[in-house]
């Protein structure tokens, strides 16, 4: 079996266990599914957390130059025109004039379509843009098409005359609407396509609540949306995903060693999440395939069961989104140094964190398959800081009275000092310890006769199989 066809094994194990064990579903399954969206179950909320909340912890609770924000998702319009998304956020989209499919031009051969095989079937690129249009209040007015929207087919929309009836309209593109609805043009708005522009707008908030020296950052994690042409291999590329940003404010003077510390910042995340360190790879983004604010990119890289692939993003973003703001919003983006007249608009590194793909390293990382006792075994070997449950807590018979009793002190003492813990009596323990391997649960403790005399468990590392006893106190 060629390297490809393991790796792509690997992916569709990690998939289907993820599913089968109430990690990641597919979104709106029920009805068919969404293209691009997953939600998350039990066990994968749990693991998303403790990956989100490592990373607070690390990059701003136990810093002193870091400030939190929560901004909303729904941003005035004008966030959207100056920070250049509305006219340059699009990727190259090309249709084929056989089957009609739509591509990503930048992500295939374009020499034939990838999904019917017609060569030389694929249209010119045009220019699509990613953002999800939405409209804020109730209102109605003129409509304004936004600048690269692909519109085609048909739409519904109100008569502005009559305001009552639901007329269709055809809409080939380059068309202008008379007499038809819509909503008004200052309701226009777009699901945030980045957190980063909720950071910069409240940069001039923190500066006047705290007054920071410089450098210091401000760190937000939440929802982004972009309509991806082609969401692609399970939660890598989503329509819906969550980002973990920072915008780390600076002298621009000092930018070449900020940006050096921030790249071995992102090494010790890297290893604080148990990646290996010779799967993670450095890539310098040439200046033609850098973002339109960016002057140096380095993309982290993560050898993925899919390839070699986008981790997370580290840019030096300049003065161009603060600069905007001030130029478009008309207010002083300006920072004083303390104690002087010294005056300028600081500069910022960007490190740009995608939670989906972290996620995924984390379970390509940890997904391992191995013999015991001449059986197969697939477990998740995940950092004990990250598993959504660690300790599994069974009495050895579920019909023991005795067992089971003196097995839920032992699970409420450690449900209480650890959180994470599950109870799990069902089936045999060669079972039990099957199903807490296979989501990760680094330790199952097993309740049998002789803890009622000497308080004393057997504990089974996930890792090794290896039993040993322990006090209970122990744990
Ligand atoms: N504020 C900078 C920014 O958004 P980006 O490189 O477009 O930069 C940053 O995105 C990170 O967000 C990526 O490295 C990736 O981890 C994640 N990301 C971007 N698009 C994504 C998508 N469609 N699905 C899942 N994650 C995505």
């Amino acid at each position: 079996m060629s390297d490809k066809n393991i790796k792509n094994e690997k992916m569709e194990a990690i998939v289907s266990l993820a599913k089968r064990r109430g990690f990641i579903y597919q979104g709106s399954e029920v009805y068919g599914g969404l293209s691009g969206t997953w939600d998350f179950g039990p066990l994968g909320v749990s693991l998303k957390r403790n990956i989100m909340n490592l990373w607070w912890k690390m990059f701003v609770d136990d810093r002193e130059d870091m400030y939190g924000v929560d901004a909303a998702i729904l941003m005035n319009q004008q966030v959207w025109k100056a920070s250049g998304h509305v006219d340059t956020f699009t990727d190259p989209l090309v249709e084929c004039s056989e089957c009609k499919s739509l591509f990503r031009a930048d992500k295939i051969d374009t020499d034939k379509c990838p999904n019917c095989g017609k060569e030389n079937s694929l249209s010119l690129p045009y220019d699509f843009n990613l953002l999800f249009n939405t409209h804020v209040g109730a209102s109605w007015g003129s409509f304004e098409a936004p600048a690269g929207q692909h519109l085609k087919g048909e739409i519904k929309v109100v008569d502005n005359e009559t305001r009552d009836g639901v007329v269709k309209v055809s809409i080939k593109e380059g068309d202008t609407f008379n007499g038809v609805t819509v909503y008004e043009k200052d309701a226009l708005t777009y699901l945030r396509p980045e957190t980063a522009q909720g950071i910069f707008t409240n940069y001039k908030n923190i500066v006047d609540s705290f007054y920071p020296d410089l450098p210091f950052g401000i760190a937000q994690q939440g929802k982004a949306f972009r309509n991806e042409i082609s969401p692609r291999d399970f939660i890598f590329r989503s329509r819906e995903f969550e980002q973990m940003e920072i915008e780390y404010f600076i002298d621009p003077a000092n930018w070449e060693a900020e940006f050096s510390k921030w790249v071995s910042l992102v090494h010790d995340w890297t290893k604080a999440l148990g990646l290996p360190e010779e799967n993670v790879h450095e890539l310098e983004v040439p200046e033609a395939d850098r973002a339109h604010y960016s002057k140096r990119t380095v993309d982290f890289e993560f050898d993925f069961p899919i390839g070699r692939e986008e981790l997370l993003g580290l840019a030096y973003r300049t003065d161009f989104d603060l600069k905007n703001i001030q130029d478009n919003a008309g207010k002083n983006m300006e920072y004083t140094v303390k104690g002087t007249n010294t005056k300028f608009i600081p500069h910022v590194i960007e490190p740009s964190f995608g939670v989906e793909r972290t996620i995924m390293a984390v379970l390509s990382t940890a997904y391992t398959e191995d013999e015991v006792n001449g059986e197969k075994r697939v477990f998740l070997r995940l950092p004990e800081h990250l598993a959504p449950v660690k300790y599994a807590i069974s009495p050895l018979l579920k019909n023991k009275p005795e067992l089971v009793s003196k097995a839920r002190e032992v699970y409420d003492i450690l449900k209480k000092k650890h959180g994470n813990v599950t109870w799990d009596d069902n089936g045999n323990i060669g079972k039990r310890y099957r199903r807490q391997d296979e989501i990760g649960t680094p330790y199952c403790v097993v309740i049998d006769f002789e803890t009622l005399e000497d308080s004393m468990v057997t504990i089974r590392d996930r890792d090794t199989t290896v039993q040993k006893r322990v006090a209970i106190s122990e744990l």
